[in-house]
């Protein structure tokens, strides 16, 4: 590969002309937009340790109450990108939030897409789009783009939960805002319920339901139940995984970001392929090894990490007598849809 020109071999004159101009030479940076054979991305593997964290988290709770911060959120920020871009991946965020008894974060709405995987607590609840949804550890709750979303709390302990967002990428598009709003009126039905049974969409009168989030809820109990029942189906070379999809359309269950959960057998160790979106894990339950790369995370429960795209891998279960769950995120719907998915190897 020939080395190319550098800003600094050109004289000082022309590079002066050239800015006044608005015109910047392509060929100094051309190897950093146009790396050879892969990209070299900003995102590092990065591990998040929830027993570190949980402390500084409920502190949160004590130094700032809730109307002062609207959302109480610890970003669980990349090193590689920078902490002040809060950004996990180029496309996702990820945030720890914290919600005490009797407190309520306030109605919006926005344009990033957001879930949240439940950590610990009962009795929160978040009402999306006027439905009522219970959040209890695992759950996974979708808030997608443009709808109304609000979050309160009946039960006596803190709740937390993970937000997961596509922000850092409709950011970058210079499309995210939000919109502030009333306290919403909980409607009747639900749609966890009304999708409980896979295979079977309801049709009243003989019409699909029009509604791009027929489903909004995902409950654990239901996830756990297909993990299990997909590993007595399988034989013991095959990944336990499934993804989280709208029950209508059996897409993705949001544009941006795919949702997935993953279960490895005591002692099972899985090797994922290099792909080239960026994945977060978040163990659930269990202990386990996560190896990015050249590097290793040993995960305990409630802990994070995230891989950076065209990395390969492995997940270990560190227990010999358990099985070990994971809520996984990742790019790959947005990926697909820009035309630049690949798998490696
Ligand atoms: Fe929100």
């Amino acid at each position: 590969m020939n080395d190319l020109g550098r800003l600094e071999d050109l004289p000082a004159d022309y590079r002066e002309d050239l800015a006044r101009l608005n015109l910047v030479p392509l060929w100094p940076n051309l190897r950093t937009l146009l790396p050879a054979g892969h990209p070299r991305p900003n995102t590092r593997a990065t591990h998040w340790s929830y027993k570190a964290l949980r402390p500084l988290l409920l502190r949160a709770g004590d130094l700032t109450p809730i109307e002062k911060a609207e959302r109480r959120v610890l970003v669980l920020a990349n090193p590689g990108h920078g902490l002040e871009r809060m950004q996990a991946s180029a496309a996702m965020y990820l945030g720890m939030q914290l919600l005490l008894p009797g407190e309520w974060a306030p109605a919006h709405r926005h344009t990033p897409n957001a879930v949240r995987m439940i950590v610990e607590g009962e009795g929160a609840y978040t009402t999306v789009d006027g439905e009522k949804c219970p959040m209890s550890r695992g759950d996974l709750v979708l808030t997608p783009t443009g709808l109304w979303h609000e979050h309160g709390h009946d039960g006596d302990q803190p709740v937390v939960w993970l937000d997961v967002l596509d922000l850092p990428l409709v950011y970058y598009i210079e499309a995210s805002y939000h919109v502030d709003g009333e306290r919403q009126k909980v409607k009747p039905g639900r749609g966890d319920r009304a999708y409980a049974r896979a295979g079977m969409v309801p049709t009243p009168v003989f019409q699909r339901a029009a509604s791009a989030y027929p489903m909004l809820r995902y409950p654990w109990a239901n996830t756990r139940a297909a993990l299990e029942g997909l590993a007595a189906e399988s034989s013991a070379e095959n990944a336990i995984q499934v993804t989280y999809v709208n029950p209508e359309t059996g897409a993705d269950v949001q544009n941006i970001l795919a949702y997935r959960a993953l279960m490895l057998r005591p002692g099972e160790t899985l090797r994922l392929p290099a792909r080239s979106p960026a994945a977060v894990f978040h163990l659930i339950q269990g202990a386990a090894e996560v190896r990015i790369g050249e590097q290793s995370f040993g995960l305990d429960e409630s802990d994070t990490c995230c891989a950076p795209g065209y990395a390969v891998v492995t997940l270990s279960n560190r227990s010999a007598a358990s099985p070990a769950f994971f809520f996984v995120a990742d790019e790959t719907p947005l990926h697909q849809k820009l035309g630049v998915y690949e798998q490696r190897h």
